[in-house]
């Protein structure tokens, strides 16, 4: 079997997803309907990557129960490769879902098996010969950066994707980060944690509302080569040392935006594998896979064209220079 090119260490959760009108108020019951299926920001993202077409191995832990069990049928049933270690203490993770009728979510995650990910568990030959290693914040952070440092040091890409924050957080493993991969509120909050000292907190709102030359070089404070801020319905911001650029989102109607953020970090990950490491064409293709993700019910059935991938020469120059 040829080596993966992306390998993806991170989060398995067994989704429990909710669909209601409008969210329940503090002390109130509301009916919904419901399903369940696979999920967890690190398998979404294999699965995108695996869908778009690229050599994907996912690395995760699961217990040794029936959602565990489904776990593998459904790698199984892709036909995407993965290395489980599972726990037999530890339930497989399980998030609580709520998404109302303007397809906006509410999550909760128990990390369970997840949080026991070990250094151990990671398969040392994929994580040295992948060209791709991407990471979150979902399962164990010590087994994430040392993943991300295998791969650093053997000159795979590495993107991390600091979802979801937590109190936990430590900025050092920004150290071997290439691709910095943040939502609007994930990296409000970087930026207040790695300036404590700033009396005026950053919040959201006035993210949105920032010139791009001023978001570029807020970017500039992780020191990381580049960071791709993902910001809904208007796309994606790129920068890199020697210049920034927004990609559009395209239009689409939302049904359902869980994983949104996932698919287009599994849909960028192929697309820079088969976009010759243009960041801009990957961007696009991540908008696009996150897109197809919105406007599917099953949301994490992320549609993408599968294809092969040409070798890789050096990326281009973004539009707008430092
Ligand atoms: O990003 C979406 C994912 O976050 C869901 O699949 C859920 O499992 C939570 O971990």
């Amino acid at each position: 079997m040829p080596s993966p090119q992306v390998v993806v260490v991170g989060s398995y959760v067994q989704d429990l997803c909710f669909y209601c009108d409008s969210f329940p108020r503090p002390g109130e019951t509301l009916t919904a309907t419901s399903r369940t299926g696979p999920g967890g920001k690190g398998s979404n993202q294999a699965v995108a990557t695996g869908r778009a077409g690229a050599r994907t191995l996912y690395v995760g832990a699961i217990g040794a129960d029936a959602f565990g069990r489904e776990a593998k049928a459904f790698y199984r049933a892709e036909g995407i490769a993965a290395k489980w270690a599972v726990k037999p203490t530890q339930p497989t993770g399980t998030a609580a879902i709520m998404v109302d009728a303007a397809g906006q979510n509410e999550i909760l995650v128990c990390l369970a098996a997840n949080a026991r990910l070990a250094k151990a568990d990671l398969p040392l030959k994929a994580l040295r010969e992948a060209e791709i290693v991407i990471t979150q914040l979902e399962a164990n952070l010590t087994a994430a950066a040392a993943a991300l440092k295998i791969a650093r040091e053997n000159d795979a890409l590495t993107v991390l994707n600091p979802a979801p924050m937590r109190p936990d957080f430590k900025p050092s493993i920004l150290r071997y980060v290439d691709i910095l991969i943040p939502n609007e509120s994930e990296f409000v909050e970087l930026i207040n944690r790695l300036q404590p000292d700033n009396k005026k907190k950053l919040t959201t709102a006035a993210l949105m509302k920032l010139p791009l030359p001023q978001l570029h070089q807020l970017c500039g404070t992780f020191g990381v080569p580049v960071v791709i801020v993902t910001l809904g319905e208007r796309g994606c911001f790129i920068s890199r040392a020697d210049g920034y650029l927004e990609v559009p989102a395209f239009k689409v109607k939302s049904v359902d935006t869980t994983g949104a953020g996932d698919a287009f970090v599994g849909g960028f990950a192929a697309g820079l594998l088969a976009q010759q490491r243009d960041l801009a064409a990957a961007a696009r293709h991540g908008c696009a896979v996150a897109a197809l993700s919105v406007t599917d019910p099953k949301h994490r059935a992320l549609h993408a064209p599968r294809r092969g991938h040409p070798t890789l020469p050096p990326t281009k120059p973004l539009i707008h220079p430092s």
